[in-house]
C-alpha cells in the first residue's frame, strides 16, 4: 500500500466540568492523504495553510514518525497532503486530529502494527492529555483519566445525542496560555461541584435528560480562571441559554463556546452566540454540528484536484 486517506474529527473537551476527561468528536473533519516517500513532503491546505510547517515539524508528520519508531520501522519518510477544515487554537482539537491522522495513516500504511489501546496510549502523551485524542480516535463522547502515561478510557452511550453548536471566535488562543491561568490549588467545595457535576452530564447525556444539561455544564475548575481571555464568554452563554440551549460551555481551552441544543433549537442559539459575541465586539461564527460516532477513519481519497 502506498497511499491511505484519513478523515478525523473536530472534538470539544472538558464538556464544562469535565476537565481533562470529558469529550466529544464533532462532524467537521480534517482529511490527510499520507504516503510513503523517498523525502519528506508536507502540504497544507485550507485552515493553517499559511501557518502549520511544510516539513517533518509538521504535527502530522512528527505523530506518523513515532507511529513508526514504535513499530520499529526506521529510516522511513511520509509525504502527507493536509486539507483542514478544523480552525486551529479554537478549542476544537486541531492537535489532536493531527495527532491521530498522523498515527492512523501510518499505522494503515504499515500494515496496522498497533492496535487501537496502543495508538490511544501514544496520542495521549503525544498532545499531554486525553480528552480530546480519544473521542478523535474512536467518536462518539467519551470519558478519559490519564495517570502517568497510562489512559483509562471509554466510549459513553448516548442514545439520540443533542445537536452541537460551537460559536468560534476570529481570533486564536494557544492551548499552553490558557493552560497557564490555572492555578496550582482549588478549593475543596469547588473541586466537590465539578465531581458531580462531571457525573450528572454523563448520567444525563447516557438518560437523555437534557433538563439537566444546564447544571451539568457548570464549572469551577477552569472556565473562572480563563474567562479573561475570552471577551463576551459570559454573555454568549447566556444568550445561547435564553435562545434554548439545553447547556454552554467554554470548548476546550476556549476561545470557542459550545452550547448543546435540540434539533428545533439549535439555529436560533447560533444566531444568539454570533450575536452575542458581536456585541461585545468579537468576530465569531457560529456552526451547527453533529456528533461523530466513528471517529477517525480511512477513507476514499476525495475527488477534489488532489492530484
Ligand atoms: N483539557 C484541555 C484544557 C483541553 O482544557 O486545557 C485543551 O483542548
Amino acid at each position: 500500500m502506498t497511499k491511505v486517506c484519513v478523515r478525523v474529527p473536530a472534538t470539544s473537551a472538558n464538556l464544562g466540568p469535565g476537565f481533562d476527561a470529558l469529550g466529544v468528536a464533532l462532524d467537521l473533519h480534517n482529511v490527510v492523504e499520507i504516503g510513503l516517500s523517498e523525502a519528506p513532503r508536507v502540504v497544507v491546505g485550507s485552515e493553517g495553510a499559511h501557518e502549520l510547517p511544510s516539513d517533518r515539524t509538521n504535527l502530522v508528520y512528527r505523530a506518523a514518525f513515532a507511529l513508526a519508531e514504535v513499530a520499529g520501522v526506521h529510516d522511513v519518510h511520509f509525504s502527507l497532503r493536509c486539507e483542514n477544515r478544523i480552525p486551529l487554537a479554537r478549542g476544537l482539537g486541531s492537535s489532536a486530529a493531527a495527532i491521530v491522522a498522523g498515527l492512523v495513516g501510518a499505522n494503515e500504511l504499515l500494515g496496522r502494527p498497533v492496535d487501537l489501546e496502543g495508538l490511544v496510549q501514544l496520542a495521549a502523551q503525544l498532545e499531554g492529555h486525553p480528552d480530546n485524542v480519544v473521542p478523535a480516535l474512536v467518536g462518539g463522547f467519551t470519558v478519559a483519566v490519564a495517570e502517568g502515561k497510562q489512559v483509562w478510557w471509554t466510549q459513553i452511550p448516548v442514545p439520540d445525542p443533542p445537536l452541537v453548536v460551537l460559536g468560534i471566535p476570529e481570533f486564536a488562543l494557544p492551548t499552553e496560555e490558557a493552560r497557564r491561568r490555572l492555578p496550582d490549588r482549588v478549593a475543596f467545595e469547588d473541586a466537590v461541584a465539578n465531581t458531580g457535576r462531571a457525573a450528572l452530564l454523563v448520567a444525563a447525556l447516557v438518560t437523555r435528560r437534557l433538563d439537566l444539561l444546564g447544571v451539568a455544564t457548570e464549572d469551577r475548575l477552569h472556565q473562572p480562571y480563563r474567562d479573561p481571555l475570552v471577551p463576551g464568554f459570559a454573555a454568549v452563554c447566556r444568550a445561547a441559554r435564553e435562545a434554548g440551549a439545553a447547556g454552554v460551555a467554554l470548548s476546550g481551552a476556549g476561545p470557542s463556546v459550545v452550547a448543546f441544543a435540540e434539533a428545533g433549537r439549535a439555529g436560533e442559539v447560533a444566531q444568539a452566540m454570533e450575536r452575542a459575541f458581536d456585541a461585545c465586539g468579537v468576530r465569531a461564527r457560529a456552526i451547527v454540528t453533529h456528533v461523530d460516532p466513528a471517529g477517525a477513519q480511512i477513507v476514499e481519497r476525495p475527488n477534489n484536484g488532489w492530484r
